[in-house]
């Protein structure tokens, strides 16, 4: 009896810690959220400046497996210009994202290794090619045009067909809404699928940087601004 009574509080043992590894397994699979993104989608981040969106997502979903990370500065660039940029890298890479630098939005479904993926959600936060002319002017606004269809035509060559959404945050007023981020999408086989307000204390942790010149680690003002979702036209796309 005495014997039966040790044998079987052993394996009540080894039972609850089997247990307790199996739920530690599932809650790490467990599908967690942070606003439209989702640690089960694959999500490629384009233009990124300190990589602090890139990690709050990584801190939020536990794990950044699931995410590839991007900017066009070079790793040096970011330790020069972001007080948190390095470190911010380290940790993103520490929880398993991948990192490339010197990714240009108008060129990277040619990148060696983004065009061997699809991805459910690319995201491009605040796009803009740097205060190279007064914001307001003709030029200013053309490269900025520029910049935001090149972005989307490339982004469309790599976003899963199915499902996959293309995210633009953008400022809203004048001259952004010079940017045709709207209107010529759709003429490239692009539906706009949602507007949705985009609040910057959503994203806790996020620095939004101005990313040019001698301020580049300082913040902009965000203002109003909103998260703009694209999907792929497919014949099945309803547009109302
Ligand atoms: C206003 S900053 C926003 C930075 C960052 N997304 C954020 O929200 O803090 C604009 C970003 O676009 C990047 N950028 C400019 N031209 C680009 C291009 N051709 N390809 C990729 N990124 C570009 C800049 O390096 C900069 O990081």
């Amino acid at each position: 009896m005495g014997t039966r009574d040790v044998h079987d509080d052993l394996h009540t043992d080894d039972d609850d810690q089997e247990d307790s590894e199996l739920e530690d397994q599932e809650s790490a699979k467990a599908e967690k959220w942070k606003n439209h993104y989702s640690s089960n989608h694959r999500i490629l981040l384009v233009g990124d400046g300190d990589f602090s969106f890139s990690l709050c997502l990584a801190r939020a979903f536990g794990s950044a497996h699931n995410l590839v990370a991007t900017s066009l500065d070079s790793y040096d660039s970011i330790g020069k210009k972001y007080s948190n940029g390095l470190s911010n890298v380290m940790e993103l890479q520490e929880r398993g994202c991948l990192v490339f630098h010197g990714v240009d939005a108008k060129e990277m479904s040619q990148h060696f290794f983004l065009k061997t993926q699809r991805f459910d959600r690319i995201v491009y936060n605040f796009p803009h090619v740097g205060f190279i002319y007064p914001e307001n002017s003709h030029c200013q606004i053309q490269l900025n045009k520029r910049l935001l269809k090149g972005f989307l035509a490339n982004a469309k060559a790599l976003i899963k067909k199915e499902g996959g959404e293309i995210h633009v945050t953008h400022k809203e007023g004048d001259p952004y809404n010079k940017w045709d981020l709207v209107k010529k999408p759709e003429k490239r086989g692009l539906v706009l699928q949602q507007v949705v307000p985009f609040f910057k204390d959503d994203y806790p942790g996020y620095d939004n940087k101005r990313a040019h010149g001698k301020l580049s680690d300082a913040p902009f003002p965000v203002g109003e601004a909103s998260t703009y979702k694209f999907k792929v036209q497919t014949s099945n796309t309803c547009n109302n």
